[in-house]
């Protein structure tokens, strides 16, 4: 008996031991993919002076926000995803922006009640109050191991030096320039000689990095008070908007605890509110667990999935807002008993149209525009999937003057009305007024899906689009496929309104669309693609790490690299 004891206890600690050594056993290589070449290179300089994934996240961002100002920027927010792999931590630091404590809930209606589309959207009004630089800040100093200064380095050198005009700055900036030209300060930094730059165009930002500079060299403080808080509050007050001083000293990055679910034995690590993304994606997987997905015909498929979209995205509307304004049924929301309740209205031979779901009539959606993503891993096993933003391409369009930072428009993506859509056609209700201080309710889903065998980390910008994007990326990589697959597939959507089921061209055949019309969807074939997605993969059994960008623009950087950070 005492024999038998002492061995279970020696396989006890055989077994804890393994464990361990698991959980501490890092892929021994690392792998970064971010929408630009200049920003994986940011991360992999600080990856090989030393730092890990955490410091490079810090590197790779403030990077993205020179070379890709179309994206994300200092003046913007965004997710940050975080999974620490020698304690198994995961958390969401979230610097999403903040509506400054002057907003109101009717400050873009006009005199008859509608929504002004172009206040919502265009110039200092527009603007939330950044969360980037303090996210960091709070990043470096809490999960870094390196100074600030070291991790803005890289960006502060491309800002000064200048990066070359890809073709997707180009056709954004094509798309945004008559709004551009509006501010001189917007134009000189963006449109030299006020046209659209040639691909090849050298693009110098020294306001920026002057303004990076003194974050490196004061923390928060550099951005948040003082000198360039000054600028930017006088900018923004000079045109319009409604900053102060007070809304910068107040804004705080949050740590949220991540949205947490699980579907066919991988674990979902996932974006929380005031991110959509996290609840939704676990609602639809729940709705769709029990069918066999892969067995069905792929008209059957999009089917069934687009209804699941359709459901998850009614309650968006109805539910999701800032956890700290308004209470979130979550559990309910993620729970097996509703989902299994969503399930019993759903028919796999009909459509069931969004008016028949009760919330509000029929909308007409938009196309979707800018945001972006990155994923990486170091070679211990920590993760970071970061998903950024300034709202639209280049943000509100207006650059306070002296300080390089574009004024995102983040402030859209509240419900400027109940039920009437913004920018993405998305709608909403009271969860989502807007209010002083409050989160601008987020689309943004930074994934990561850990597996026995392989863990994924994924995410992309696309507005409305970017949760369903997510959920097709995350079944393919448990169907058995790698990043290469997830972030070329062709995509379809369904946001519950308008009601319809959007394709990116050529993404479904004749007679799939004929046999989803046959049960009474209406495709709508787009006659652009969407989305950017990052991803990388460790493959846990071979020890492999990969990494791929979305082929859709050509700008992407994925690289693995062979650096065993201590
Ligand atoms: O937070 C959001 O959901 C939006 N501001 C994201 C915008 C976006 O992805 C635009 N990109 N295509």
């Amino acid at each position: 008996m005492f024999r038998r004891t002492r061995f279970a206890f020696a396989c006890l600690l055989l077994t804890l031991a393994c464990a361990v050594a698991w959980a501490a056993d890092g892929p021994g290589k690392a792998a970064v993919s971010s929408a630009h070449e200049l920003a994986t290179d940011a991360g992999v300089e600080i990856l090989e002076k030393g730092g890990n994934a955490f410091d490079a996240a810090v590197a790779v961002s403030a990077a993205l926000a020179v070379v890709e100002p179309e994206s994300s920027g200092a003046g913007g927010g965004g997710f940050w995803l975080l999974h620490r792999a020698s304690d198994d931590f995961s958390v969401m630091v979230d610097g999403r922006e903040t509506a400054p404590a002057a907003a109101t809930e009717d400050m873009y209606l006009d005199e008859e009640g509608g929504v002004d589309r172009d206040r919502a959207i265009n110039g200092a009004l527009a603007g939330g109050i950044p969360g980037a630089p303090a996210a960091w800040v709070h990043i470096a100093e809490t999960y870094g191991t390196l100074p600030l200064s070291d991790l803005l380095a890289p960006a502060i050198r491309l800002a000064e030096e200048g990066f070359p005009v890809d073709a997707k700055y180009q056709a954004l900036l094509n798309w945004r320039a008559h709004v551009m030209k509006r501010w001189p300060e917007t134009a000189a930094i963006f449109m030299p000689g006020g046209e659209v730059p040639a691909i090849g165009d050298t693009i110098r930002q020294p306001d920026l990095a002057d303004t990076l500079r003194a974050l490196a060299e004061k923390g928060r403080d550099g951005f948040y008070a003082g000198e360039v808080a000054r600028k930017l509050v006088d900018g923004v007050q000079a045109t319009g908007g409604l900053w102060t001083l007070e809304d910068f000293a107040d804004y705080e990055v949050v740590e949220r605890e991540p949205v947490r679910t699980s579907y066919r034995g991988y674990e979902l690590v996932t974006a929380a509110p005031p991110s959509s993304g996290g609840i939704a994606i676990g609602q639809m997987l729940e709705i769709v667990e029990p069918f066999d997905l892969t067995g069905m015909s792929r008209a059957d498929r999009v089917h069934v999935l687009a209804e699941a979209m359709r459901r998850a995205y009614r309650d968006r509307a109805l539910y999701l807002g800032d956890p700290d304004f308004v209470d979130i049924p979550t559990g309910m929301l993620l729970s097996e008993n509703y989902a299994a309740g969503l399930r019993t209205t759903l028919r796999l031979d009909r459509a069931t149209p969004s008016s028949m779901l009760a919330a509000d009539p029929d909308r007409l959606g938009k196309e979707s525009s800018d945001t972006t993503h990155f994923s990486l891993i170091d070679s211990q096993g920590n993760m970071v999937s970061a998903t950024l933003t300034v709202n639209l391409p280049f943000g509100a369009a207006y650059v306070p003057p002296g300080t390089g930072v574009l004024v995102n428009n983040e402030m859209d993506d509240f419900s400027a009305k109940p039920g009437e859509p913004n920018a993405y056609g998305l709608i909403g209700f009271s969860a989502n007024a807007i209010e002083p201080h409050k989160r601008m309710l987020s689309s943004m889903s930074p994934t990561i899906v850990i597996g026995d065998d392989r863990t994924a980390v994924l995410g992309t910008p696309g507005g409305s689009r970017i949760i369903t994007m997510v959920l097709l990326g995350i079944l393919d990589f448990i169907d058995g496929n790698g990043p290469e697959s997830w972030v070329s597939l062709p995509r379809f959507h369904h946001q519950y309104l308008p009601d319809e089921i959007s394709i990116e061209p050529d993404a479904l055949s004749d007679a799939e669309i004929e046999a989803l019309e046959e049960k009474g969807h209406t495709v709508t074939v787009r006659n652009r693609t969407w989305g950017n997605m990052h991803g990388v993969m460790w493959n846990r059994e071979t020890g492999e790490l990969e990494a791929a960008h979305d082929p859709r623009w050509n700008s992407g950087g994925a690289v693995v690299v062979d650096i065993d950070a201590k």
